[in-house]
């Protein structure tokens, strides 16, 4: 990652093309649509995130743009990510079909979920989902260094971002390298483990040591680092503790006993029981 990669304020990654990808978005992942979902939303857009994290897959788009609607920021204060589900036939249909749910004229990011059916197949209908302007930017989830090849090979576009399960137990290092050498910002999803990590030993030392709660000191971990991370709550408290970590400072000792943490081996793989 280059110096550059951050923004001069510290909370957006500026993506290969320029785009601000602000360090701490709202994911909700398994949170279902309607009320929960719009209040999770409102709650995190109240707080002062700007950034939302759905998926066509998640069956909540039209909660997220009912509660983006309600907040009354203007669209373009809020970076917006959906993800093609990848058993649909085309990423521009599937694009109209997110963007009459999220009741928005385009996404800032649109993602191929997971690479079913092989690493490129998609690739040319997201390419054509940006050039119609559907979506700001275009990139990939749960790709390892072999589909990132294989996708990146002969595009016009190459993929901007890979959000991938990423934590101190699952410190991906190979892929995170092969992501900065393409200049693809690799992003973090399950930062807590789905909620496992929280009881880890040593995440709960080093947030006694730090003042902070364990969820703080897993996702600091990843900001620190400038790595975009996108924790899932439908606790208002919880959603307003998430988000402090912009502002708080972890030691490189803290660092270092996180990093020590990893199960992956450092692996390149995006994933350790792929599910299609
Ligand atoms: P809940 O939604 O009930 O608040 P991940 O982002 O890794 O998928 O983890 C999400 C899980 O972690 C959810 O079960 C969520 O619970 C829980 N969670 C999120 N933030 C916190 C927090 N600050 N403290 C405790 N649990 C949290």
């Amino acid at each position: 990652m280059t110096e550059d990669a951050i923004s001069k304020d510290g909370k957006s990654r500026v993506l290969a093309d320029g785009t601000r990808l602000p360090l701490l978005g709202l994911g909700v992942w398994q949170v279902p649509d309607g009320p929960e979902c719009v209040d999770a939303v409102r709650w995190a857009l109240d707080a002062g995130y700007r950034h939302i994290d759905t998926a066509q897959a998640y069956g909540n788009e039209a909660s997220v743009g009912r509660a983006l609607r309600e907040s009354g920021l203007d669209r373009d204060e809020v970076f917006l990510t959906t993800k093609f589900f990848p058993r649909s036939p085309d990423p521009v249909r599937a694009a109209q079909e997110s963007l009459r749910r999220l009741g928005v004229d385009r996404v800032d990011l649109y993602l191929v979920h997971w690479p079913e059916g092989g690493a490129a197949w998609a690739w040319p209908g997201m390419q054509e989902a940006a050039a119609r302007g559907y979506a700001r930017t275009i990139g990939v989830s749960n790709f390892d260094t072999a589909e990132l090849a294989s996708v990146s090979e002969g595009a016009d576009r190459p993929p901007a971002v890979n959000q991938v399960l990423f934590n101190p137990l699952a410190h991906r290092r190979e892929l995170l390298a092969d992501c900065g050498r393409r200049g693809i910002a690799l992003e973090a999803y399950s930062p807590l483990g789905t909620g496992r990590l929280l009881s880890d030993p040593t995440v709960a030392a080093v947030a006694a040591d730090a003042g902070l709660t364990p969820a703080q000191v897993l996702l600091r971990w990843c900001v620190q680092r400038g790595i975009p991370v996108i924790p899932k709550s439908v606790h208002r408290e919880r959603i307003e503790q998430n988000l402090r970590v912009l502002d708080v400072e972890l030691s490189a000792e803290a660092m270092a006993r996180l990093d020590g943490l990893d199960r992956t081996g450092g692996t390149a793989r995006a994933h350790e029981r792929p599910w299609w």
